[in-house]
């Protein structure tokens, strides 16, 4: 098969996933797509958005239809370390076979996060800072103590920390590790008359169930392919040029400096080719184009101010145009 072919074969596959998706969450195309961008190019997700959004829904659907070993923990104020990383093994031990005594041994038995190709981390924000350094510290080396862990992804999700008395915001290091960020409303905040009848439309419909079943969609292969294959995605010089002028332009003319933003070489180099590539990938394509640059808003959404990350598709849209020029 060729390379073109298999783009093409992977960004069906996936679209098959975003179908499922599109079966039971109605709107919410950011989300969406983000979801897809993070699992394919192996980067961990965070969504904001007010309670009763679907965000743990479509973190569930997305684990169950992507058929990979999965973990999802409900964050509380009492999450500690432990429970997100496996069972406490209490047991018991002949410390002296002629004596008999007994003693109590604790071990951990290894799972959670440590054992699972994708985990939701759902309600991230109401986690206590101790659980939560050091998981986000495995989450970011993918690796526990010495060992890799086989984690291709994480999703959190949190609600929005300013009006939630239980909720602390993670602060931008922590938030920095999630590459793809999303800012989220519900529909009727949003004013999405069109998508709110769609979900009246959803309920109304008595075959309709509230209890969620995806299918399995996916599997391990597809996703190992992919990941290899979006290694090979071409990125050409007019993509790399517009990439350096929205850098600069976000730098000198916006004025983004590290006491507005975090604007770091790793996320806006790095991460971000692997994100333009995995885009590329999505729609079946093998070289990335100028107008794919707008994946930069999937990470821009906590890490400059609010105004500017609403201004980005435009400050691409400007992008493209001088590029081409
Ligand atoms: N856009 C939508 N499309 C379909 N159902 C929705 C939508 N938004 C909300 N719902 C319904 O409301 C519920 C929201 O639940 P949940 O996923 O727990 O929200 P959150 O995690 O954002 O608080 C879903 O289970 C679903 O039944
Ligand atoms: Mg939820």
């Amino acid at each position: 098969m060729n390379r073109g072919t298999a783009a093409q074969t992977i960004a069906r596959r996936f679209s098959e996933l975003r179908g499922e998706m599109d079966r039971y969450v109605i709107g919410h195309d950011t989300v969406k797509t983000g979801l897809l961008l993070g699992l394919l190019a192996r980067e961990h997700i965070y969504i904001e958005g007010p309670p009763g959004m679907a965000k743990t829904m479509l973190a569930e659907i997305v684990s169950a239809a992507s058929n990979l070993k999965f973990y999802l923990y409900q964050f509380h104020r009492d999450t500690r370390l432990a429970e997100l990383v496996g069972d406490v093994v209490i047991e018991r031990e002949r410390s002296n076979k002629d004596s008999g005594t007994e003693i109590i041994v604790q071990s951990i038995r290894k799972g959670g996060v440590l054992t699972a190709e994708l985990c939701v981390l759902d309600d991230i924000s109401r986690s206590p800072g101790e659980a939560l350094n050091v998981l986000l510290r495995v989450l970011n080396e993918r690796q526990f103590q010495t060992e890799k862990i086989p984690l291709l992804a994480a999703i959190a999700t949190s609600n929005p920390t300013a009006d939630d008395y239980y909720n602390e915001p993670l602060d931008p290091a922590n938030l920095d590790r999630f590459t793809i960020q999303i800012r989220s409303a519900g529909l009727i905040q949003e004013n999405k008359w069109d998508q709110v009848r769609e979900v009246i439309d959803l309920y109304s419909n008595s075959q309709f169930s509230e209890e969620v079943r995806p299918e399995a969609i996916l599997d391990r292969g597809v996703f190992d392919q992919a990941y290899e294959l979006m290694h090979e995605v071409q990125v050409p010089e007019i993509v790399k040029r517009g990439l350096v002028d929205l850098l600069s332009r976000l730098v000198n003319q916006f004025k983004l400096d590290p006491t507005n933003s975090l604007i770091t070489d790793r996320s806006f180099l790095v991460k971000t080719l692997k994100i333009l590539k995995a885009k590329t990938l999505l729609e079946g394509r093998m070289q990335v184009v100028p107008d794919d640059l707008s994946v930069l808003t999937f990470l821009t959404a906590f890490r400059v101010p609010e105004e500017i990350h609403r201004n980005m598709p435009a400050l691409v849209r400007e992008t493209v145009q001088r590029v081409a020029e």
